[in-house]
């Protein structure tokens, strides 16, 4: 069942993605070549209790952790653990806190010094994909219609679409109905209407869309070995079209000060 959600909802939404955006803020300014995934997970749950929220993802369906951290071939669901962030990796960083009652959720992939160009072409292109498909999350539209903004997109360049994984409704829970696959037909599927909270998140990889998870349950890793790129928004369809509920200012702020990272 699609939730639909009133505006004082939306602005729950909204404050909870505020707060996940400035926590995405402080963990761009500590990712650097020798910190441990754990260690940036620990800063997470932390900067999240202590802004009377918790963590959305922490023992969702037996979840470990705060973060996901998914570095190269990790498309998502990476858990935190002892392994040492290093110059060249491409590293993502998904996260949802609930506030007030509301999740919020989104993503983002960084590179951490050098990356090669083809890397950086996938964070790129990953990225504008993301904003292809929030251009389509309009009433009228329907889901196939994002899913088809970014298949279209990101195969252009030679890339793939997971299928597998798929976006999703966000707000009163963290994954609600409907599912938002990153690949779809023009005018298919359910359709969106105002007052729908959506997470749209494509994962793209570099080669085969082929996938597998790993003996944990949770670490996603493409079946080839090339890496994969994702960023997440959380989105409001409004009368007026698609409003971002989530944010990357802070992340661009902590990315200009961070000599360690970047991102297209
Ligand atoms: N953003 C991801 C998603 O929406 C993260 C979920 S991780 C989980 O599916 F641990 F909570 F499952
Ligand atoms: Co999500």
């Amino acid at each position: 069942m699609i939730l639909i959600k009133s505006d004082d909802e939306i602005e729950l939404i909204r404050n909870s993605n505020l707060l996940l955006g400035k926590l995405h803020g402080e963990l761009a300014k500590h990712l650097k070549p020798g910190i441990k995934t754990i260690e940036l997970d620990k800063l997470a749950y932390e900067f999240i209790m202590d802004h009377g929220g918790k963590p959305s993802f922490l023992n969702y369906r037996g979840y470990p952790n705060t973060l996901c951290i998914s570095v190269n071939d990790v498309v998502i669901h990476g858990i935190p653990g002892d392994y040492v962030i290093k110059e060249g990796d491409l590293v993502s960083i998904d996260c949802g806190i609930i506030l007030e009652g509301y999740h919020s959720d989104s993503a983002f992939s960084y590179a951490v010094g050098e990356v090669s160009p083809q890397v950086w072409e996938l964070m790129k292109r990953t990225k504008e994909a993301l904003y292809k498909g929030i251009e389509q999350a309009k009433p009228g539209n329907r889901v196939g219609d994002i899913g088809y903004a970014i298949e279209h997109y990101v195969t252009q360049f030679g890339f793939s679409v997971v299928r597998e994984m798929t976006g999703h409704g966000v707000g009163r829970y963290l994954h609600e109905d409907p599912a938002i696959p990153n690949y779809g037909r023009r005018g298919q599927g359910k359709r969106l209407k105002a007052g729908m909270t959506i997470a749209i998140e494509p994962m793209i990889t570099m080669g085969s869309h082929k996938i597998y998870i790993e003996k944990d349950g949770w670490t996603v890793r493409t079946v080839d070995g090339k890496p994969a790129a994702h960023y997440e928004h959380s989105i409001a369809i409004t009368k007026k079209g698609p409003e971002i509920l989530s944010t990357f200012k802070y992340i661009y702020q902590a990315i200009n000060e961070n000599p360690n990272i970047s991102s297209p």
